[in-house]
């Protein structure tokens, strides 16, 4: 029998960020992390589990992969064979992105979080939340905090089954909205997985952990209490701690470019004249222009004035991941 399942992830940004990992092939994180999902911007992905063929395959979105995308999703697929029990067999994967690729939002949360649920629920098993969130960690270490709703923590455990994430506030929390600053949509040459393994290469790593649980502890109880300078601080310093790991490994990973930079100078202008707002980046040149929801339009407003812009993306806090459609194929 056919059975199918699809489902839906979004992806989210981290507003403390995972870098590093103590264990690369189960991806167990040096340290703990905190994030929200992004409203709108997300993944579907239908799995269909079939005795018939004899391997796995992988569409993205419309097209047929082969290479190393399809490699990833095969590893992934083989974590949840061996570990999930109900899951075997091999899988058609369909999975299409609502957001481009390259385009500043990373892609494998959202993926790998939709992969998870589709597989599992396609294959009729039932996994609590907690237990989905370490499963899609496996796939992608971000991806584990795309499965529970809105402001996210992803423990650091100390084990496969000890690291999983879990909702701390639900989307309407907080109106904290992302304005996603798109200064280069084209593709990055060391994406995030590479980044990880030469972190521990900077002499800064041990520097950037040393505090992490405090900042983490702060940035959690600025966003409890609503308490949005506490908040900008300790999200801006994360993010450049991370960065400037980036910056003195080996070999150097420097992800800024001068829009970046600009728009970073500028964000901290804007809050000193008033403005709730406040940057982070990722493994990428693009700003995540954190704000209250009231200032979006004048934040807006002022970025269209700086030069080096491509887009700009606007995301609320998002729910988290969840299945769509579930059944037999042939109910379907
Ligand atoms: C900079 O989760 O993309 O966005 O586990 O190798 O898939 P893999 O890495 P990934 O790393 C995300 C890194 C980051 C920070 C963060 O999201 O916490």
């Amino acid at each position: 029998m056919f059975k199918k399942a699809t489902a839906r992830a979004h992806a989210n940004i981290a507003f403390i960020k995972y870098w590093g990992n103590y264990d690369e092939a189960l991806r167990l994180p040096e340290n703990s992390s905190l994030s929200m999902n992004l409203e709108g911007l997300y993944t579907e992905t239908t799995v269909i589990w079939d005795d018939e063929v004899s391997g796995d395959s992988l569409e993205l979105n419309g097209q047929t992969q082969t290479g190393v995308a399809l490699e990833r999703v095969v590893k992934h697929l083989d974590h949840l064979r061996k570990r999930v029990s109900g899951v075997q067999g091999y899988a058609h994967v369909k999975s299409h992105n609502n957001f481009p690729m390259g385009a500043g939002i990373a892609s494998s949360a959202s993926s790998f979080a939709a992969l998870t649920i589709a597989a599992i629920s396609a294959a009729g098993a039932n996994v609590p939340e907690y237990e989905l969130s370490s499963l899609a960690r496996l796939g992608s270490g971000s991806a584990s905090r795309s499965i529970p709703t809105g402001f996210v923590e992803w423990f650091k455990g100390n084990s496969h089954e000890t690291s999983f994430a879990t909702s701390i506030a639900p989307p309407d929390h907080w109106d904290l909205v992302d304005v996603i600053v798109v200064v280069s949509d084209t593709h990055k040459k060391v994406g995030s997985t590479e980044g990880h393994q030469s972190a521990h290469t900077s002499d800064l790593q041990q520097g950037r952990l040393l505090h992490v649980s405090d900042r983490l502890q702060a940035c959690k109880e600025a966003l409890l209490n609503k308490d949005f300078a506490s908040f900008a601080s300790v999200v801006e310093e994360d993010s450049n701690l991370m960065h400037s790991v980036m910056m003195t490994s080996r070999p150097p990973l420097f992800y800024w470019l001068p829009a970046s930079l600009e728009i970073i100078r500028e964000v901290r202008i804007w809050r000193a004249e008033g403005l709730q707002v406040c940057y982070t980046l990722d493994a990428g040149p693009n700003v995540h222009c954190i704000c209250i929801r009231e200032d979006v339009p004048n934040v807006i407003e002022r970025l269209k004035a700086l030069s080096g812009i491509v887009d700009i993306k606007i995301a609320g806090a998002g729910s988290g991941a969840y299945i769509l459609k579930a059944g037999d194929v042939s109910s379907q």
